[in-house]
């Protein structure tokens, strides 16, 4: 539809839809197996749980749960999120954590503090899609670091260094486990050295790491943000990003970040122009069920099924495409990340997959620039393990 005669600003006639979303409303079809989209599997919320803390909120904490709060968060749930960071060696302090709304706000606020319009700005090739939309309204100049087995080629920064200074990129992006799209985790030596890096030559690298907890097996390594405080100087230019989405439920909207404390601050006067504060209806929720201990017995409900149906959709893909496919190693997530070999494009490939009922995210959405069109994104927790099985025999039907 053409724009009436509305004068919208740039920033808005430059915001895209995400194909994600589009997708999502195939999805909605009970007919079609959507392996597009990024939700946790809903039979595995822990809804007795919620119940619990939000009835127990209401009854005793009304009134801070009702009321305006504070735009750093609440303190009973910065309590809970310290003891959280604690077990992965993260310290945070009242003036290092805030809390955002999902951590989608935290990648917006931190894309506002640094960026303006050409600055160059390092994302990972592929890399998080609402992130280069969030990235995108402040239309910086990308630079892209490839992917491979270990994660981010953070090594690849180094052709950045002899740059003059005013194209020496600000801000660093890196999803450091099981990585949305690709699976794939970043290793502790590649952590040490980006953070090394990050000191060396005073840019912010911003970790986002929404999916940590989802592991099978062992956990991943320490985050960049632990590493960080352990090297002179570098939690300066370390941040972390978090969230309650993948592990507890994505409706609560709660997401966080530990920055340090002078951009802290500032990122603080973005929050306040942009939401006031996150609803402290649930951050209280959130908190009194974090306080409560549930989670730990209900991620490892979520671990073991998520690895069942992470297994179930390898080997149907590797049993149904054998050398066609090449796929991303990957222990956790929510992802998995395949590549065809034979030259397929996945972009007509959806089409076709349409019409066979199944869904999945074409590769090409998730690069700043030169796409792989070969690639595609599979998610393999919001359906069952037969459901993933008969997805991939309808995937290759559409083959
Ligand atoms: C890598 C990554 N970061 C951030 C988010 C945003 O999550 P939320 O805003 O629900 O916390 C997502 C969601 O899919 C994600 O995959």
């Amino acid at each position: 539809m053409p724009p009436m005669n509305y004068r919208f600003s740039t920033r808005a006639l430059s915001a895209k839809s995400s194909d994600v979303r589009d997708l999502l409303l195939h999805a909605q079809n009970p007919d079609i197996i959507s392996l597009a989209g990024g939700l946790p599997a809903a039979e595995f919320f822990d809804v007795d749980g919620i119940r619990n803390a939000a009835a127990s909120v209401l009854k005793h904490s009304s009134t801070s749960a009702l009321q305006y709060g504070m735009t750093e968060g609440q303190p009973r749930l910065k309590a809970a999120l310290k003891k959280h960071l604690a077990s992965k060696g993260i310290r945070a302090s009242d003036s290092t954590l805030i809390v955002t709304t999902g951590s989608q706000q935290g990648l917006d606020l931190i894309a506002r503090a640094f960026i303006n319009e050409g600055e160059t700005i390092v994302v990972e090739r592929p890399t998080y899609l609402a992130a280069l939309q969030a990235f995108n309204l402040c239309a910086p100049n990308y630079v892209s670091i490839n992917i491979d087995d270990q994660g981010g080629c953070v090594h690849e920064l180094q052709s950045l260094e002899n740059l003059p200074h005013e194209q020496k990129p600000k801000l660093i992006y890196v999803v450091t486990n099981f990585a949305n799209p690709s699976g794939v985790s970043m290793s502790l030596e590649r952590r040490r050295w980006l953070a090394q890096w990050a000191v060396k030559n005073e840019v912010f690298v911003l970790e986002d790491d929404p999916y940590g907890d989802l592991y099978d097996g062992s956990a991943p390594p320490t985050p960049l943000a632990a590493i960080a405080q352990s090297i002179p100087g570098a939690s300066d230019w370390c941040g972390y990003a978090s969230s309650l989405s993948k592990c507890l439920a994505p409706g609560l909207r709660i997401g966080w970040m530990v920055l340090p404390e002078a951009l802290a601050r500032i990122v603080v006067r973005l929050k306040q122009a942009m939401d006031l504060h996150t609803s402290t209806l649930t951050q209280e929720i959130a908190a009194t069920y974090l306080e409560s201990g549930a989670m730990d017995d209900r991620l490892v409900l979520i671990r073991n099924a998520y690895k069942l149906r992470r297994q179930t959709l390898t080997e149907a893909l590797s049993k149904t495409f054998g050398s066609r496919i090449s796929i991303s190693p990957s222990t956790g997530g929510m992802f998995i990340w395949g590549r065809f070999t034979d030259g397929t494009q996945t972009r007509p490939l959806l089409a076709k997959a349409i019409e066979e009922k199944v869904i999945f995210v074409p590769g090409d959405v998730f690069y700043a620039s030169d796409p792989d069109q070969s690639s595609l994104r599979l998610n393999f927790t919001s359906a069952s393990p037969e459901r993933l099985i008969e997805g991939v025999r309808r995937l290759a039907m559409a083959m």
